[in-house]
């Protein structure tokens, strides 16, 4: 037997109320779960605890009417799909509901198990599909706006280079300090080219890619231990101290090239937008059968109003432009991606001008 399929039925009159009860208890195939409520208020409060897979809804309630009932309903419902019960006589306020946004419209007295279960499962089904087709645009619109930044990203340090090129072919190769001024320009701009294709291939692959390409048990103290190592003669450049602790055979479930991509792009903000003298600590906790990894940081921290866009792609904050921090602002974008795939959750914490914490959840092995 399939799933039940679970209804929220508002209808006041409660004689109806039975009647509809009655049929779709009288159906073989099929088993209905069955919510009752009174009221169009009842009924969105209910609706948005329970999520019923259907609403079948009475016109006339004590607290809205007619299309007016439709139109409360289609707001409040949200992606939850809905039928009107209509009684014999307005069979045309069915049809003008079902342009308000009713799924479709059931007339009371020609109801039959057959034709309630046919129009349910109808409604279910075409409700899933436009939700289907809403994610498919807005996909595509995330990723024709991803494309277009792709192309700027790319051009800036090509033209850079080129401009370098031109001045070393006009002279500047006879002059030996531009010469290395110009080298050093265009090694820097590859650099930056050379990081930017990787992230690009990073967010592609994360995208195509199904949950974790390889998931595992993995000891999460030794992989924080051998990626500090990694870091360590950077943050001593920078006069960072970097320590790690609490992660006592602790034991995460995820691909292991996701959790160093994850780790290194943390710890490398936390040591990137530090000040001198600064410190870099990554804890680990357990809660609710997850592992909850915080990197912290005393740097420079992100401002409120920038705080919505920190996982946007290509995002950099005033204070990583104007100092002119080398990066492509989509370090964060991949984690929040890889996190995610994992089957686990990314957020932050800052204090502008202290510092910022950076948590992030994975299952525990
Ligand atoms: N720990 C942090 N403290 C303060 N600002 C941060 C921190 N981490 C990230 N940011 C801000 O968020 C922006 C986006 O970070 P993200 O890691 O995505 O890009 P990036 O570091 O600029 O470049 P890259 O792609 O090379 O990592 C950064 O440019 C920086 O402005
Ligand atoms: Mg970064």
């Amino acid at each position: 037997m399939t799933a039940p399929i679970r209804i929220l039925l508002v209808e006041d009159d409660p004689e109806d109320a039975e009647y509809l009860a009655a049929i779709l208890d009288r159906a073989h195939d099929v088993q209905f779960e069955i919510e009752r409520v009174d009221r169009l208020s009842s009924a969105l409060t209910a609706a948005t605890k329970t999520r019923p897979d259907v609403v079948l809804l009475d016109l006339t309630l004590p607290d809205a009417e007619g299309l007016k009932t439709v139109r409360r309903a289609r707001l409040g419902f949200g992606s939850i799909p809905f039928l009107v019960l209509t009684g014999f006589h307005d069979e045309a306020l069915g049809v003008d509901a079902v342009q308000e946004g009713a799924q479709d419209y059931l007339v009371k007295d020609k109801l039959d198990a057959g034709l309630i279960i046919r129009a349910v499962r109808y409604a279910i089904e075409r409700q899933r599909a436009a939700d289907e087709a809403a994610n498919l645009r807005q996909r595509e619109a995330l990723q024709r706006e991803f494309v277009a930044n792709v192309s700027h990203e790319l051009r800036t340090p090509l033209t850079a280079i080129k401009a370098s090129l031109e001045s070393l072919r006009r002279g500047g190769l006879s002059d030996p300090p531009t010469r290395e001024r110009f080298i050093a320009a265009i090694e820097r701009q590859t650099e930056h080219l050379a990081r930017l294709v990787e992230e690009m291939l990073a967010v592609a692959t994360l995208e195509s890619g199904g949950l974790g390409a390889n998931p595992q048990a993995l000891e999460l103290g030794t992989i924080v231990r051998q990626m500090l190592d990694d870091f360590a003669s950077k943050a001593a450049a920078a006069k960072i101290s970097l320590s790690a602790d609490g992660f006592d055979k602790m034991r995460v479930w995820a691909d292991p090239d996701h959790l160093i991509e994850i780790l290194h792009n943390l710890t490398e903000n936390a040591i990137k937008y530090n000040k001198t003298g600064g410190s870099v600590r990554i804890t680990a906790q357990e809660s609710d059968g997850a592992v909850e990894v915080t990197v912290s940081d005393t740097g420079v921290g992100i401002a409120k109003d920038e705080t919505p866009l920190i996982f946007t792609p290509f995002h950099r904050t005033r204070y990583a432009t104007s100092k002119k921090i080398s990066g492509t602002g989509l370090g964060l974008s991949i984690t929040k991606r890889a996190v995610e795939r994992n089957g686990g959750r990314l957020w932050f914490e800052s204090d502008p001008g202290k510092g910022s914490h950076f948590h992030f959840t994975l299952p525990r092995a």
